[in-house]
């Protein structure tokens, strides 16, 4: 077999390659070709805005007359190099300290980069895909080692991905604990993103309730199943439309949002049905309705069963809501960190072969009411589980716990959602409270600008 232009170009590297030559022979020339890039639509040491800081590579498919490599504006597409001998494996320093520069790269901050959605992270040995949805940045591949046997494999898959954007960002809420308020976050959340602006963010969103259990969220907003459930739906993916699943919920017939409701048939079929059911069916049944929505919010059910597999399967990111008080709370989130959803990233690629871990967005507390005094127990309960982690698991729990963390600032701020009577009491009146109160719509709003937009 005849070897490809990409396989000569990387095996044509020498061993101790720099930046440029991984540059100038294989990225721009092979890989973003392959990828859809001309030579007029690539440009290097793009400024990202943000200082004086340059990105080794930027690519935008050019529109009529304008010729991106002059403009220099409105990347969609960046490319951080490494010296091929830099150690770029997962666990190592050089690696986390690339992934935080492409992160900055992508801060709202760096103005040249706003319209950019992918980042990718390479050395030549080793490659990974960043999504950029918002303010959210996470790996979408895993960190995916090259050799001239997989190389036009592993690059035409990266194709596959970018070529394939979704719209839509899918989040689950998740706590292995519950009544942290998963539900009353989800409902919420929709409620404020589906609002339109200037008091919300008028963005299409979709919920699912995947907790057949309790179906909390499809109660709280009285949304019944339509013709066809969800359960029935897996039964006969091929020739049904997951469309039919859809409900609606309207506040006063203006604005909303949709709802895929609980299904009990979950609950009545048996073990051997339920596992019958191939694993990430809930990520595929989702994945057509990812072009059509903004956002994808799993409600899903507190524990370790097969729905909060599905849900966390499904997601690109995870939100957990926590509560301050009692250091159990924060064990089960590290205990979340270190085994479930690492578990779940193996279970994942057993079905979906590339794709990274879900990411677990920082915890927030919710539906608190903390004093000084308590907030700097719980840090202290904290930094003593993050440190354990780090010895025992050598897992760096920090910025899931303090997002705002750094050596120089040590700021240990978690976000919090207040406590608010009409947040709980809305739910009595079938609707979310964030339609009603202007005080609940502007906690929301700081949940969605902290997190997402
Ligand atoms: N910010 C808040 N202010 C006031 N009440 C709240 C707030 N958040 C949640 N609650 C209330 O806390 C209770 C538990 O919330 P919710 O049902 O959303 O938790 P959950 O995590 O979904 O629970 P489960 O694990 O059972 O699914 C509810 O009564 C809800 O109304
Ligand atoms: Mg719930």
């Amino acid at each position: 077999m005849i070897d490809s232009d990409l396989k000569k170009a990387w095996l044509s590297l020498s061993p101790d390659a720099n930046e440029p030559e991984i540059a100038f022979k294989l990225v721009i020339p092979e890989i973003l070709k392959i990828f859809g890039f001309n030579q007029q639509e690539v440009c290097q040491q793009y400024l990202t805005g943000r200082g004086a800081k340059a990105v080794d590579i930027a690519a935008r498919k050019n529109t009529g007359e304008e010729d991106f490599s002059h403009t220099k504006q409105d990347a969609t597409l960046i490319v951080e190099l490494k010296k091929r001998q830099l150690d770029l494996s997962s666990s190592s320093n050089p690696y986390k300290n690339a992934v935080k520069q492409l992160k900055g790269y992508l801060h709202p901050t760096s103005v040249n980069c706003r319209q950019v959605n992918w980042g990718i992270l390479t050395n030549a040995n080793r490659i990974q895909l960043f999504r950029r949805h918002g303010r959210v940045v996470y790996p979408y591949t895993t960190n995916i080692e090259l050799t001239a046997e997989n190389i036009d494999e592993k690059i035409s898959i990266i194709k596959t991905i970018i070529d394939n954007q979704q719209q839509a960002l899918t989040v689950a809420l998740y706590n292995n604990k519950g009544g942290v308020g998963k539900t009353t976050t989800a409902i919420n959340l929709a409620g404020i993103l589906s609002l339109p602006k200037p008091l919300g963010f008028g963005k299409k969103v979709l919920v699912v309730d995947f907790d057949p259990n309790q179906k909390d969220l499809s109660d709280l907003l009285n949304i019944q199943t339509e013709k066809l459930s969800l359960f029935d739906f897996y039964k006969d993916r091929k020739s049904l439309n997951i469309n039919d699943v859809i409900a609606q919920y309207r506040f006063k017939e203006k604005f909303g949002f949709d709802i895929i409701p609980a299904d009990e048939k979950f609950l009545n079929a048996t073990g051997t049905d339920l596992a019958s059911i191939p694993k990430g069916t809930l990520k595929k049944a989702l994945s057509p309705l990812a072009d059509f929505y903004d956002y994808i919010l799993i409600d899903s059910p507190p524990g370790d069963s097969y729905f909060t597999h599905e849900a966390l399967t499904a997601a690109d990111v995870i939100l957990m809501p926590s509560k301050h008080n009692g250091v159990a709370s924060f064990k089960n989130a590290a205990m979340a960190m270190k085994s479930i959803f690492p578990a779940l990233g193996k279970d994942r690629r057993a079905y979906f072969p590339e794709l990274a871990d879900p990411t677990p967005l920082p915890i927030f507390f919710n539906g608190e009411s903390i004093t000084p005094t308590a907030k700097a127990q719980a840090q202290n309960a904290i930094k003593a589980i993050v440190r354990q982690a780090k010895q025992e698991d050598q897992i760096d729990l920090m910025h899931f716990f303090f997002p705002k963390w750094t050596p120089a600032q040590k700021n240990l701020e978690i976000f919090e959602m207040p406590s608010y009577a009409h947040i709980a009491s809305a739910a009595f009146a079938n609707r979310p409270a964030v339609f009603t109160s202007k005080v609940a719509c502007e906690y929301y709003r700081n949940l969605v600008q902290e997190y997402f937009i």
